[in-house]
């Protein structure tokens, strides 16, 4: 089957490891036309917004983006082109699998979670300010309809992917409405799905409990603030951001994305872990039903990582982009 679908290669180390993705993509066989957009600075440069109209159209037309990090230009008034994009696209579910990969050596054995964050409202609604001169304010957002979608998105994704619990993090003994509501509709869903176990656990809490034993937890579902620092947190449980992939799910369209940032540091050395931005890669084929595809993929970097001459340097190694790359493609 032949594929069209939406490519940002982001900017700082977006390109460098997006390209990776795509021969890998293009070495397993998958039939891709891509069609290319904008977002972040470069978009902000040539159409004064971070995520223009020509880029929204195009998803809407594909249903399927596949996106590299971009910077976010810092307190000029332009929202976040990853906000920006969850909010016009419905994208309401980020979806972080978190799992030790081979051959990586970290503190913790075993862990094999994901972090379901809802990605529409919540702190990030962008709602924010001044009450009087000194003093502003950030509007928290929490709706009864999101609450209730991001909670079936984690209980279907449970039962769907053959796992066994849920558990709502949130911080309700203190934000008794927001919090509060967006428990009471987890909770009506986990009465629907008397199959999976559930629980829930203060933000604060799992916080602790995940640094000590990660390996004890399977699906979390929360809201954004608190989803987007677990994920990052999560990811360094496994070997850090450059190894973590993503999905942003809605109803009718996906965005996947690896979880770290442009990596101003990394820029232009050819150095970046291309990792995150190929198991993106691997979960964007599952979600189109090229499993066959994304097994060999999986496979070849597992080989790869597990073989252990070829790695990149956050993860203790001293090769390139481009030689991890040509690793995967040799055994692909
Ligand atoms: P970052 O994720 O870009 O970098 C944090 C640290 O992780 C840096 O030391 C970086 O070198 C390292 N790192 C990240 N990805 C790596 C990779 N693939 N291989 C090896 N090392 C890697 O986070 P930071 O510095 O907070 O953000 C930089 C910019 O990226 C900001 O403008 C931020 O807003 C944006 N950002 C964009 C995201 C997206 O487009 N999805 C997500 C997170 C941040």
């Amino acid at each position: 089957m032949n594929y069209h679908i939406t490519l940002i290669e982001g900017d700082g180390i977006g390109p460098e490891v997006m390209g990776s993705a795509l021969e890998i993509l293009d070495a397993a066989g998958v039939d891709i036309r891509w069609d290319k957009a904008i977002a972040g600075q470069e978009a902000v440069d040539k159409f004064g917004e971070t995520v223009p109209e020509e880029t929204i159209n195009s998803i809407k037309k594909t249903k399927v983006a596949f996106k590299g990090p971009v910077t976010t230009p810092i307190g000029k008034g332009f929202r976040s082109a990853n906000v920006s994009l969850r909010q016009k696209l419905n994208l309401n579910a980020c979806m972080r699998p978190v799992a030790n990969l081979p051959g990586i050596t970290t503190r913790h054995q075993n862990v094999d979670l994901v972090v379901v964050r809802e990605n529409s409202e919540g702190l990030y609604s962008g709602l924010e300010h001044q009450v009087v001169k000194g003093v502003v304010a950030s509007l928290k957002v929490i709706s009864r309809s999101a609450c209730n979608a991001i909670g079936q998105f984690a209980f279907d994704y449970c039962r769907n992917h053959g796992r066994r619990k849920v558990t709502a993090v949130h911080k309700a003994a203190v934000m008794k409405k927001s919090d509060g509501l967006f428990l009471e509709e987890i909770r009506k869903i986990a009465k629907k799905n008397p199959f999976i176990e559930y629980d829930e656990l203060a933000i604060d809490s799992l916080s602790m409990q995940l640094v000590m034993e990660p390996s004890k937890f399977d699906v979390l579902v929360m809201g954004n603030l608190y989803g987007d620092i677990i994920s990052d947190l999560a990811s360094g449980l496994v070997g850090g951001l450059g190894v973590v992939p993503g999905a942003n799910i809605g109803k009718d369209y996906a965005v996947f994305e690896p979880v770290h940032g442009s990596a101003p540091d990394l820029a232009g050395k050819g150095l970046a872990n291309p990792l995150a931005a190929v198991l993106s890669g691997v979960l964007m084929l599952e979600y189109l039903g090229e499993h066959a595809a994304g097994d060999r993929i999986r496979d070849a970097v597992y080989k790869v990582l597990e073989d252990g001459k070829i790695r990149t340097a956050d993860l203790g190694g001293k090769s390139s982009t481009n030689e991890f790359t040509r690793a995967i493609i040799e055994i692909l």
